[in-house]
C-alpha cells in the first residue's frame, strides 16, 4: 500500500496522520484512506472537530507526481477539501516541514490552520507546468486578498510561516513542539474555528481584480516569456471571476488534464525527477558526514564564491589568501553579500552576524588545519595546484578530503603528487559560485567513492543541483558546450552576424546569446583560458576570432566594446559597425567568401554540435544517465527549463532526423570537428529511461 493514514484521538480531537514517506504525497490509497476518516469522523458523535497533520515532520508535498499519468482516481484532492468543508465540524490542518500543492489545498479545506515557524508553504504547480487544479487556484483567492493570491500563484513561491501568516492563510505560528497542544487551546477559545467555509463565496469581481489580472498579462508580454501554464492561470481566474465554485472547479479539473499532455509539463517533470537524481550514483555510496569545516584555498572570484555559497549553507569556512589586498577585498565582498541578503529580507540582522562570522578570512595554509574538505581554487596550472596539496597533506588531517576547482586539468596528476591519492576529487562550481546551482562532482581515476560521497554530501547541503561523473577533459559540462561556441564563432568567421546569433539564441528561451554571454565575462579571460583547454576539445578547425577581438583591445563590457559596443554604465549591447571592419579584415586575412545563414542553421549548427557531445558524453559512461546532461544544462547554461535539457529536447525532435541532418550538411566540411555520436545507441538508453 503506498501511503495510509493512521488516526489518534484526544479528548474529542481526531488526530488524522499522513503516512507516506518520504515527503506524504497525495497517492490514491492515501487519499481514499483520508477520505475514509474523514467521513468516518463526521458521522462519529464523540468527535468533536478534526486535525490533520504529516508524519516525520512534514505535512504534505502535495498530489503524488510520479503517479501523473495514470489518469484522475478518485477521490481528487477537491473532494477531500470538500469533504473536510462538509462535515460541519471544526477541522485544522496542523503544518510542519511543507505544505505544497495538493498539501496547502487540503489545508486550505479545513476551518483552520497552524503553522511552525520552519514550515513553508506555497502551490508550486507551474514549476512543473500545470496549476493548482486541485482547488489552489479557487481557494486561494477566495481566503486571502486577490495579488497576493495571483502572486503566489503565478510565479510558484513558496513562502515561509511568517509571511503565510501576514497574508491570512496561516492562522497561527507555534513552535513544533506545540502544535498539538495549540489545537486544544484553539478549540476550546472556538474563535478561528468558526470559520465559513472559504469554497461558499464566489471570487468578487471587482476592478482591482481584472486590473491585476491585466497587470500581470501585460508584464508577461514585456517579459517575452511566458509558460503555457502560467498562462492557463491567468485565463483561468479571468473566466472565474464572479463565478460559483463549484462550476469552476469542475473546469479546472478538465483544463488541468489537456495541460499534463503539453510538451512543456512533461518537460518539467522530465527535469524534476533528472535534477532529484543527478546527486546520485549508480552505485551505493558510503553514508558520510556533511563536513562541519571547509578550507578553500585562493580568495579571487571563485574562492570567495565557494566561501560565501558554504557559509550561507551554515558551514563555517577557513578561506586562505597570501596576498593582503586579496583579503581586504573579500572582507568587503562578504559584508556587501550580508547587506544585500538583508536588503532583499531574506536573512535577519542576527542571521547576517552568523553568516559572516562563520568565514575566517586566513593568512597562512596552516589556517586550514581544521578543514574536513579542502578546495582549490587558485590559478589554472598543474604545477601549482600540485605544490598546494603536496603542502595541505603536511597540514590537514588524514580524513580531510582535497578538491580541485578546476575547469580542464588532469585530476588524476594532480592525485598522483599525494601520498593518499584517494582522497581528491573534482569540485566544479560555475561562476558566480554563490549563485550559480549547478555544481560538477568529479570521481577522478584515482579517487575513492567516500572521497566521491563526502562531496555529494557537501552540494546537497549546499542546494546545489549536483551531478556526479568520471572525470574526462573538460568534464560533462564544458565538454559538451565548447563545440558550441566553436560553432558559434566560425559562423561569425563565415558571414553570421553576432546579432543574428545571438537573436536566435534568446528566441530559443536561453537568457542570453553566446556573444553577449562572452562580453560579459570578458574576452580576455576567454583567451587566457585557451592555453590549459584540453587537445581532444579542440578538434578540426577552430576560431581564431576571439585573439583577433582581444588584439584590437574588444575584450566586452569592461571596455564598452567586444561583439557589441556599450554605452558607459550601461550593460545594453548595441549593434556595433566598427565590428563589420574587423570581421571583413580577418575573413580577407583567411580567405573566406562570406555567406548568408538562415536562423534555422544557425540553430542548428550550434545545438546540434552541443547534442552531438553531450550524446557521446552519455555513451561514455561519464555522466550516470540521459538526464544529468539535461540538469547541466539547464542549471548551468540557461538551456530553457521548459524545454527540459539538451537531450530531452533533441530527442523529442528525433536523433534520425539530427543525425541525418550533421552527416549531410555539418560533418563532410569538417569531419574531425563532428566526430560521431551513436545516436541510435542513445536513442535506446534513453527509450528505457523514460
Ligand atoms: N510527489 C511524489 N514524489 C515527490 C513529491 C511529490 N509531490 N515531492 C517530492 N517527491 C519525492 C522526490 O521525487 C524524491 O524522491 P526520490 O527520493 O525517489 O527521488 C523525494 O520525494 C524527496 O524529494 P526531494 O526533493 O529530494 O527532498 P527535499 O527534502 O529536498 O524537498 C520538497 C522536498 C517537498 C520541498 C520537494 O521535493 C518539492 O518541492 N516537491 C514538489 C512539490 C510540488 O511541486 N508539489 C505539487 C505537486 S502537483
Amino acid at each position: 500500500m503506498s501511503g495510509r493514514v493512521h488516526i489518534t484521538n484526544e479528548k474529542g480531537l481526531r488526530i488524522l496522520w499522513l503516512d507516506h514517506p518520504p515527503v506524504n504525497a497525495l497517492s490514491s490509497d492515501l487519499r481514499l484512506g483520508l477520505l475514509t476518516a474523514i467521513t468516518d469522523a463526521a458521522s462519529d458523535d464523540s468527535v468533536k472537530a478534526l486535525a490533520l497533520i504529516g508524519k516525520s515532520d512534514k505535512f504534505c508535498a502535495g498530489a503524488d507526481i510520479k503517479a501523473f499519468g495514470g489518469g484522475p482516481q478518485h477521490p481528487r484532492i477537491p473532494e477531500l477539501a470538500e469533504a473536510l468543508e462538509g462535515m460541519g465540524k471544526p477541522s485544522v490542518a496542523l503544518i510542519d516541514g511543507f505544505a505544497l500543492g495538493g498539501g496547502l489545498e487540503l489545508a486550505l479545506g479545513c476551518t483552520a490552520r497552524i503553522a511552525t515557524h520552519r514550515a513553508r508553504i506555497g502551490l508550486p504547480e507551474i514549476e512543473i507546468g500545470i496549476f493548482p487544479s486541485g482547488g489552489g487556484l479557487q481557494r486561494l483567492p477566495r481566503l486571502i486578498e486577490f495579488n497576493a493570491a495571483l502572486d503566489l500563484i503565478i510565479s510558484g513561491r513558496k513562502i515561509g510561516a511568517a509571511e503565510a501568516a501576514e497574508l491570512g492563510i496561516v492562522d497561527l505560528c507555534v513552535k513544533p513542539e506545540n502544535l498539538i497542544t495549540t489545537v486544544h487551546k484553539v478549540l476550546a477559545r472556538d474563535d478561528i474555528t468558526c470559520r465559513l467555509p472559504v469554497t461558499s463565496t464566489s471570487i468578487a469581481d471587482t476592478p482591482s481584480n481584472r486590473d491585476a489580472l491585466e497587470n500581470a498579462r501585460k508584464r508577461f508580454t514585456r517579459s517575452g516569456r511566458i509558460l503555457s501554464s502560467q498562462q492557463t492561470i491567468l485565463d483561468r481566474l479571468e473566466q472565474s471571476l464572479g463565478q460559483p465554485y463549484a462550476v469552476e472547479i469542475k473546469v479546472d479539473a478538465e483544463v488541468s488534464r489537456a495541460l499534463l499532455q503539453s510538451p512543456q509539463s512533461k518537460a518539467l517533470r522530465h527535469l524534476f525527477s533528472a535534477e532529484r537524481k543527478a546527486g546520485r550514483s549508480a552505485e551505493d555510496l558510503p553514508a558520510v558526514d556533511v563536513p562541519r569545516t571547509v578550507g578553500i584555498a585562493g580568495g579571487g572570484t571563485m574562492g570567495g564564491g565557494i566561501a560565501l555559497a558554504t557559509a550561507q549553507a551554515g558551514i563555517r569556512v577557513a578561506l586562505f589568501d597570501p596576498d593582503e589586498g586579496a583579503r581586504q577585498r573579500l572582507k568587503k565582498r562578504i559584508s556587501a553579500f550580508r547587506d544585500g541578503q538583508l536588503a532583499k529580507g531574506r536573512i535577519s540582522a542576527t542571521e547576517g552576524d552568523a553568516f559572516v562570522n562563520r568565514i575566517a578570512i586566513v593568512d597562512t595554509l596552516e589556517g586550514l588545519c581544521n578543514a574536513e574538505l579542502v578546495i582549490e581554487a587558485v590559478i589554472e596550472d598543474l604545477s601549482v595546484k600540485q605544490a598546494l596539496f603536496t603542502r595541505l597533506q603536511d597540514i590537514c588531517a588524514l580524513e580531510c578530503v582535497f578538491a580541485s576547482n578546476t575547469s580542464y586539468l588532469d585530476l588524476d596528476a594532480m592525485a598522483a603528487t599525494l601520498s593518499r591519492p584517494e582522497r581528491l576529487i573534482g569540485l566544479h562550481f560555475f561562476s558566480p559560485a554563490e549563485v550559480m546551482p549547478l555544481l560538477e562532482i568529479v570521481k577522478g581515476g584515482l579517487s575513492s567513492d567516500w572521497a566521491f560521497a563526502t562531496g555529494a554530501a557537501y552540494s546537497r547541503k549546499l542546494g546545489k543541483r549536483g551531478v556526479l561523473m568520471s572525470a574526462c577533459p573538460g568534464f560533462a559540462a564544458n565538454r559538451s558546450r565548447f563545440p558550441m561556441m566553436n560553432e558559434a564563432r566560425l559562423l561569425l568567421e563565415d558571414g553570421a552576424s553576432p546579432v543574428q546569433v545571438d537573436r536566435v539564441f534568446r528566441t530559443f528561451g536561453f537568457p542570453m546569446g553566446p556573444f553577449e554571454t562572452n562580453d560579459l565575462t570578458g574576452l580576455d579571460i576567454l583567451v587566457k583560458g585557451h592555453a590549459f583547454i584540453p587537445a581532444e576539445l579542440r578538434p578540426g578547425r577552430q576560431s581564431e576570432l576571439p585573439f583577433a577581438m582581444v588584439d584590437a583591445g574588444r575584450i566586452g563590457q569592461k571596455a564598452n566594446k567586444g561583439w557589441y559596443r556599450y554605452e558607459e554604465g550601461n550593460r545594453k549591447p548595441i549593434a556595433d559597425p566598427d565590428l563589420e571592419q574587423l570581421l571583413n579584415a580577418f575573413r580577407e586575412e583567411k580567405r573566406i567568401i562570406p555567406r548568408k545563414f538562415s536562423d534555422e542553421e544557425v540553430l542548428q549548427r550550434c545545438l546540434y554540435a552541443a547534442v552531438n557531445e553531450a550524446g557521446r558524453v552519455v555513451l561514455e559512461g561519464v555522466v550516470t544517465r540521459p538526464g544529468d546532461m539535461d540538469v547541466i544544462w539547464v542549471n548551468g547554461f540557461g538551456f530553457p527549463r521548459e524545454k527540459g535539457g539538451i537531450l530531452h529536447w533533441s530527442y523529442g525532435i528525433g536523433f534520425a532526423e539530427i543525425a541525418e541532418i550533421i552527416d549531410r550538411d555539418f560533418r563532410p566540411e569538417d569531419p574531425a570537428r563532428w566526430p560521431v555520436c551513436d545516436f541510435s545507441s542513445l536513442g535506446e538508453i534513453i527509450g528505457i529511461v523514460k
